[in-house]
């Protein structure tokens, strides 16, 4: 029996979980500083490190206590080393390497992209229908927005990668433009159901070189554009002031504040990115012949209509998202992803260095 502790605290989440013998969840603690970075409309990095540095030792104690263990009991510690911000990875990396010295306990070393497809592998085998190899692998987060294949035991190749924003990262500015706070995905996706999405026509971005390459920079723009080209400034003020009222108003409240041409304009663009992503899985997935699932993981995995609208481009490949739980940041994903690792004996030096830029493949 193996027992892994696993920290991540990559971006703005500070989370712990232990896990057992690669399939147990025994406890998993997220603290979110989703009310630190609210008001800024984006994660401020010097703001992240400090939630870090308060949140790490009451979040592991609290993972530890829920597992009921203590760390005689643990064969391994875990962290995410990359990628994300230097400050927020230096919290969770310097902790782990502190449990690693005192109890004389591995540490490992995690990618945090490799954690995200490791939440979707996780939940496949728990529920006895476990992702079938090679896979393609779509990452889609505020940070990341990543296309895979994923050969099995660790070895990936990149196929796509944005050439500019992540997928999350233009939902939440478009979001924070119209004056709907931070995150915005969670918001869009909710209004979204109440515009057309064929109101406002957006071209896709062609990519010259890498075919399978993302961008949503030009998206973006063409969404400010929009924006600039009406006069929204009294709508956009009603909502900064809905969210001063109510830092979670509801979908009604929303509703209210969000007249029909604004609705459609987020339909558009929610449309427009889940055509961006949806396109490239379904062109990567015809290339590579050999691939037998979909994975789809990361913060955007989320999106109701990402989720709808995956099974017609998934070229009959049965597709595999996370639970709600396991789609955003959170320490399950990272000790799910050292398993393998700790199995093939993958250890890392207590002198490693996070990688705010650490690459997968
Ligand atoms: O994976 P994650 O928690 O953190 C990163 O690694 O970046 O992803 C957070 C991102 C944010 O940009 C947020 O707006 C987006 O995921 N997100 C969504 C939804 N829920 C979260 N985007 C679209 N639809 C959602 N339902
Ligand atoms: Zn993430």
């Amino acid at each position: 029996m193996a027992r892994i502790l696993a920290i991540e605290s990559s971006c703005d989440e500070t989370a712990a979980a232990v896990m057992e013998d690669e399939i147990r969840v025994l406890s998993s603690v997220v603290a979110s500083q989703f009310s630190v970075h609210g008001k800024y409309g984006g994660v401020v990095p010097e703001l992240a490190s400090r939630e870090h540095l308060r949140a790490i030792v009451p979040v592991v104690r609290e993972a530890m206590e829920r597992a009921a263990l203590t760390w005689k009991d643990l064969d391994a510690v875990a962290a995410t080393s990359g990628p994300g911000l230097a400050g927020s990875l230096l919290v969770g990396l310097t902790y782990a390497k502190a449990i690693a010295f005192a109890t004389g306990i591995p540490l490992i070393a995690v990618n945090h992209i490799e954690g995200h497809i490791h939440a979707v592998i996780l939940e496949s085998r728990q529920r006895g229908n476990p992702v079938e190899f090679p896979a393609l692998a779509l990452i889609v987060s505020g940070g990341h927005t990543h296309l895979f294949e994923a050969l099995g035991d660790g070895v990936y190749r990149l196929l796509g990668r944005t050439r500019d924003d992540a997928a999350g990262e233009a939902f939440d500015k478009v979001a924070k433009l119209l004056g709907f706070g931070y995150p915005g995905g969670p918001v869009i996706d909710q209004l979204a159901p109440y515009g057309d999405p064929h109101a406002v026509r957006f071209t896709l971005a062609h990519m010259k070189g890498n075919t399978l390459d993302f961008s949503f920079s030009g998206l973006k723009t063409a969404v400010l554009r929009c924006v600039e080209s009406r006069d929204l400034a009294a709508e956009i003020a009603g909502r900064k002031r809905l969210l001063k009222e109510n830092s979670r108003p509801s979908v009604e409240d929303w509703l209210a504040a969000t007249p029909q041409p604004t609705r459609d304009l987020l339909a558009s663009f929610q449309r427009t990115v889940i055509e961006e992503l949806l396109g490239h899985a379904a062109s990567a997935a015809e290339r590579n012949e050999g691939v037998r699932s979909l994975i789809v993981s990361g913060g955007v995995a989320c999106n109701s209509g990402l989720r709808a609208a995956v099974t017609q481009a998934s070229a009959g490949l049965p597709v595999f998202f996370p639970s709600a739980a396991l789609s955003t940041d959170n320490a399950v994903m990272i000790a799910a992803a050292a398993f393998p690792k700790f199995r093939r004996g993958e250890f890392a030096k207590l002198e490693i260095a996070a990688e705010p830029n650490l690459a997968l493949a």
